[in-house]
């Protein structure tokens, strides 16, 4: 009887995919020794993956990551974990599988070494079957992770384990990683569902059935197929027709689900599930983007990988939370800059509805960094691009592969046969999508590249005097706007007035800017890198011509590094339209009010100013003819845009009290919006974005910080030192406050606000219950939130 219940499981479950996250030791620093069997590892810390080291470190002007790398340590770590294998699973093979490892990653198991892998950003696997030990005897898996050679990156990359880590137990005969490649193809009435299975076959009689399951569970089809192949890895190619599919599109992601099961017999010994997205699209010389046959523009964001205060280590709700800010900006789509992401990503982008440019390189032979992946390039390449291929291919939600982000090899000839080769090898794992590049030569002549004519779609970073003569320039040709607008923004931080658009740095040659104290940048959306615009500046030209199919906006959350126009302690990004705590500038409303179609009415700057100075104030609006200002109940008149207009203004002497606005549509209210002068701090309001959390040990709550005056409004520029105390199942993950220039730890249970706000991240633990979450500040009335735990 027993007997039986434990092959019925067998058969339910043939695959066995186990997080192998847990337990783990950690020792910064190097020893040639820690690969070996019986090292004493017993003064290691002990942890869960994933885990970035540099996020824990001091910044420091002399870490060798450098300012672009935020100025968090890197160097070199170990991890070991100790596990057992059952005496059962010696029928098995036992895979391991990274999804990401930043970098340089070695391993061993049992002291056998079982390779490398300097690409920091790519998911591998290792066969532990033949050295496993069954039974009593313990196993050690060992991983040197060397982020020592440095500077190696243009942003901050994290150190360590920082992606899942699996164990896969499957049958002698199996479906091996990222073996099943899934296409859909739409006719008029129905779609169909094309499934190409690998399979390593370990004996005879072996059937593969593909199943096909609805968006709302239902069995589609299922279809069983003989292995007929001599071969010991057999490719079975399945259809399944879907009758009137329900299409994927960013606003009903719908998903169907495909199982691949290897049957022995009537006996299920593997089992390979994924989601597929039905839906076609198309990017066209002359009308752009179109999904499903509805013309599109796409609006998107370009966003590195880290999480802010988590630093790279990744967190599905984290990276959720950052989704779903953008979703309700209006954006649509994600250029995974410049690197391929968690494969958790895809799987959120796949729900959520969103378009996935899938970026594979910053450098290729000609390197950007001394250190960078230029020294692996020749040697890694080919293998590289292929596995991100083969296992990014089945995301509906990834609708082109970039090559490369402003790759050096198009100003020489060079590029032309790395473009083809590359391209090539793209194509002959998927031709189901464009494959594109982002460039920064604009000049056809000089791009080789371009000159390569293997591209499908040319991606342009900058340039926007060039966008009208794409069409001349480049005859024939479909384009994306693959990067666009470098402005920065420091939240809650104004300069008025507003008359001048500035570039910082000014050209190539200048320095970066010194001089404003607080290493600030103004938030009305007119200071731009040289070589960028103005969000509104560039959101104006995409608008207008047809034949753009969109852009991928730099960047969507600000992130650590490349602290771009200022020098130390500057250590991370102005560029997001959101804050690396992620808080909203105030640039996310314009995007919002175009974007979007739910009524937008956003007021800025804040309202505490000095006695008579004239401040200028914007509003960005949609669904409305006019906006109305008040101050202090008197009108200070109507605006309504005009022509290509993205916002209105006012310019207002400033008087202590209310800035009221009103927006109107044919004389009526849509939206009214009031700022208020606040008097000095005196109380704290936590505000958590989730109050029930679940107990799986990762799930979060983003809990946000607001400094209040005595009636209630946020101060502006309240900077007071807020400290954590947390009780019950919970942790603090990460407290930020969006400064680009503090240097405070974002693993230490206190920070100043910074411009009235800051977040405190709290993490469940396993077990079911509640967390207490005080926030304490001198002179302040304190705050406690509960987060419950189930
Ligand atoms: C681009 C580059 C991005 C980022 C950006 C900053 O040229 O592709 O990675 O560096 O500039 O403006």
């Amino acid at each position: 009887m027993v007997l039986n219940l434990v092959i019925a499981k067998a058969q339910i479950n043939p695959r066995k995919v186990e997080l192998f996250n847990s337990d783990w030791k950690f020792y910064i620093g190097d020893d040639a020794k820690a690969k070996d069997e019986n090292y004493n590892d017993s003064q290691w810390r002990q942890l869960s993956l994933p885990h970035d080291w540099s996020i824990e470190g001091a910044f420091s002007e002399t870490n060798p990551t450098g300012q672009a790398g935020g100025g968090l340590p890197a160097g070199i770590g170990w991890y070991r974990k100790i596990f057992m294998v059952s005496a059962t699973s010696q029928s098995k093979n036992i895979f391991i599988d990274f999804d990401g490892v930043y970098c340089n990653s070695e391993v061993w198991i049992n002291g056998h070494y079982l390779g490398k892998r300097p690409n920091g950003y790519i998911s591998f696997q290792y066969d532990l079957t033949p050295f496993l030990h069954y039974g009593a005897e313990k196993n050690v898996i060992a991983v040197k992770v060397d982020n020592s050679a440095q500077p190696n990156s243009r942003w901050y990359t994290g150190s360590g384990i920082y992606r899942n880590v699996w164990l896969s137990t499957t049958a002698k005969s199996y479906i091996p990683q990222w073996g099943t490649f899934v296409t859909t193809q739409v006719n008029i009435k129905n779609a169909i569902v094309r499934m190409q299975t690998l399979v390593v076959v370990h004996q005879e009689g072996l059937r593969v059935k593909a199943s096909v399951y609805a968006p709302n569970g239902e069995l589609v089809n299922s279809i069983i197929t003989p292995i007929e192949s001599a071969d010991t890895l057999a490719t079975i190619q399945q259809n399944i027709i879907v009758g009137q599919p329900k299409l994927w599109s960013v606003d009903k992601p719908n998903l169907y689900k495909v199982v691949l099961q290897v049957l022995l017999g009537t006996q299920v010994i593997d089992k390979y599930q994924s989601f597929t997205g039905i839906r076609t699209f198309n990017f066209d010389k002359d009308k752009g983007f179109s999904l499903n046959e509805e013309p599109m523009k796409i609006k998107g964001v370009c966003m590195h990988h880290d999480l802010g205060a988590l630093g790279v280590a990744i967190n599905v709700r984290a990276m959720e939370r950052q989704l779903q800010i953008l979703k309700a900006m209006g954006c649509n789509a994600i250029r995974t800059a410049h690197n391929p992401p968690a494969p958790e990503f895809l799987d959120l982008c796949d729900r959520m509805g969103f378009i996935v440019m899938d970026e594979a390189f910053d450098m290729w032979r000609k390197k950007k960094n001394k250190q960078d992946y230029y020294q692996y390039f020749p040697e890694w390449h080919k293998r590289d691009l292929e596995d991100q291929i083969k296992r990014d291919r089945n995301h509906p939600s990834v609708m082109m592969w970039s090559i490369g982000n402003e790759i050096r090899e198009q100003f020489d000839s060079t590029g032309i046969i790395l473009t083809r080769e590359l391209v090539g090898i793209v194509k002959s794992l998927d031709n189901t999508r464009p494959v594109t590049s982002a460039l920064s030569e604009a000049d056809p002549k000089k791009n080789f590249i371009y000159q390569s004519g293997a591209l499908d779609v040319l991606g342009f970073n900058y340039h926007p005097e060039t966008y009208a003569d794409f069409p001349k320039n480049y005859p024939g040709q479909k384009f994306l706007a693959s990067e666009t607008v470098s402005g920065y923004a420091t939240r809650g931080y104004y300069d008025t007035p507003t008359d001048s658009t500035r570039h910082w740095p000014t050209s190539s040659k200048a320095k970066l800017t010194q001089g404003n104290p607080e290493f600030a940048v103004t938030a009305y959306d007119n200071v731009a890198a040289y070589w960028g615009a103005t969000h509104e500046e560039y959101w104006k030209i995409i608008k207008k011509y047809d034949f753009l199919s969109g852009e991928f906006v730099w960047s969507g959350f600000d992130f650590i590094g490349e602290p771009v126009p200022y020098p130390w302690p500057a250590r991370s990004s102005y560029y997001g339209i959101i804050d690396l705590a992620g808080f909203p500038k105030d640039v996310y409303y314009m995007y919002q009010s175009e974007w979007t179609t739910k009524p937008v009415l956003h007021l800025l700057p804040h309202w505490n100013w000095e006695p008579g100075k004239t401040v200028d104030v914007w509003a960005y609006y949609n669904n409305a003819d006019e906006v109305e200002l008040y101050l202090n109940g008197r009108s200070l008149g109507i605006r309504k845009k005009q022509g290509d207009d993205l916002h209105v203004s006012w310019k207002v002497p400033y008087e202590a009290g209310t800035l009221r606005a009103t927006s109107r549509l044919n004389g009526k209210i849509v939206l009214t919006e009031e700022v208020k002068t606040a008097g000095a701090p005196a109380r704290i309001e936590l505000v958590a974005d989730r109050k029930l959390i679940k107990s799986d040990g990762n799930d979060l709550s983003f809990v946000t910080v607001r400094i209040l005056d005595a009636a209630g409004n946020l101060v502006p520029n309240a900077d007071n030192l807020i400290n954590f105390i947390i009780k019950g199942k919970g942790m603090l993950a990460g407290i930020d406050n969006g400064s680009q220039n503090s240097m405070e730890s974002f693993k230490e249970p206190h920070r100043k606000a910074f411009h009235g706000l800051c977040l405190a991240i709290v993490q469940a633990m396993q077990s079911p219950g509640a967390i207490t979450l005080t926030a304490q500040g001198d002179g302040l009335k304190p705050a406690t939130v509960i987060i419950r735990v189930r």
